[in-house]
């Protein structure tokens, strides 16, 4: 292993605590949010006023067209990104125009991703990979180091732990973001595309990893997805469109009621019937 550079990677300083959580306040929620780029002298208004409010241990599928604006509404959720105008607030504090140490470790400590493009560090290995948040976050390395194993094993890698990203096939290396997105036992899960180059057995497996953490740790849960597989396994689901969500089929303050009111199945209809 390359133990220095790691441990490099780890020097961030002593990050300053998060504020006490707003205790009524929902996990997440995003107002208002707009996203203008400017590019070749135009404006791109990719978020439109997008609004939603996703409470503690949901699961929630974000679908849309591509270039609909789901990776900038992510990213901006994400913290990775700063929204044109609106805000996103995380137990009820505004997280959105956070910056510096306090952002980095609020992030560390809370949020994991699966990108769409995994972004591995192409000089460590898998289990490196996936232990580096955790060095980040001041984990003692031991933990981090078995924390990281068992993730690698659940997500099918045992047998691929030395191995770094160019040794690994595109469906490897997405598996191994995964399990560097859990390492840290993230409140906060997104996801985007999280299996979308995987073949649909593994792809299974890792949704099944994901129903278990929300199962066993409560993990709020936000992926973005082409695959109508998992989106239809997914409690509720936003749908955007033109950068605002034109459907919410569930959560605190739905949008648009849903098209298909998911009441439950009633008994035939017996013509007989009587009082
Ligand atoms: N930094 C940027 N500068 C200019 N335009 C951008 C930038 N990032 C994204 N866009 C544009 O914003 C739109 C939304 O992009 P985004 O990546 O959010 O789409 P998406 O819904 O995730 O699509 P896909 O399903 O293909 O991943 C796209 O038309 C894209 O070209
Ligand atoms: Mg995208």
């Amino acid at each position: 292993m390359t133990e220095r550079t790691i441990e490099g990677a780890g020097a961030t300083g002593g990050a300053p605590a998060e504020p006490a959580a707003a205790s009524r306040a929902p996990l997440l929620q995003v107002r208002d949010l707009r996203k203008v780029f400017v590019h070749g002298g135009k404006q791109l208004h990719v978020l439109r006023g997008v609004d939603f409010v996703i409470d503690r241990a949901e699961m929630v599928a974000i679908v849309g067209a591509s270039g609909a604006g789901k990776s900038t509404l992510l990213h901006i959720v994400g913290t990775l990104d700063a929204p044109s105008q609106g805000c996103v607030e995380f137990d009820g504090r505004d997280v959105s125009r956070m910056d510096g140490r306090s952002l980095a470790a609020f992030r560390n400590r809370t949020i994991g991703f699966v990108f769409q493009f995994h972004h591995l560090l192409p000089e460590f290995n898998a289990l490196e990979n996936v232990m580096l948040p955790a060095i980040i976050g001041r984990m003692p390395r031991s933990e981090a180091r078995s924390k990281a194993e068992r993730l690698l094993l659940e997500v099918g890698l045992g047998e691929r732990m030395t191995h770094r990203p160019s040794e690994l096939s595109g469906g490897e290396q997405q598996r191994v973001a995964i399990a560097r997105a859990l390492v840290m036992e993230p409140r906060l899960l997104l996801a985007d595309e999280p299996t979308g180059n995987i073949d649909s057995q593994t792809a299974a497996g890792i949704h099944e990893l994901f129903f278990a953490l929300n199962r066993l740790h409560g993990t709020t849960m936000i992926v973005v997805t082409h695959d109508d597989r998992l989106a239809s396994k997914l409690p509720r689901r936003l749908e955007i469109r033109d950068g605002q969500i034109v459907q919410d089929t569930g959560g605190t303050l739905p949008v648009v009621a849903p098209s298909v009111p998911e009441a439950p199945a009633p008994a035939p209809a017996t013509p007989s019937a009587g009082a």
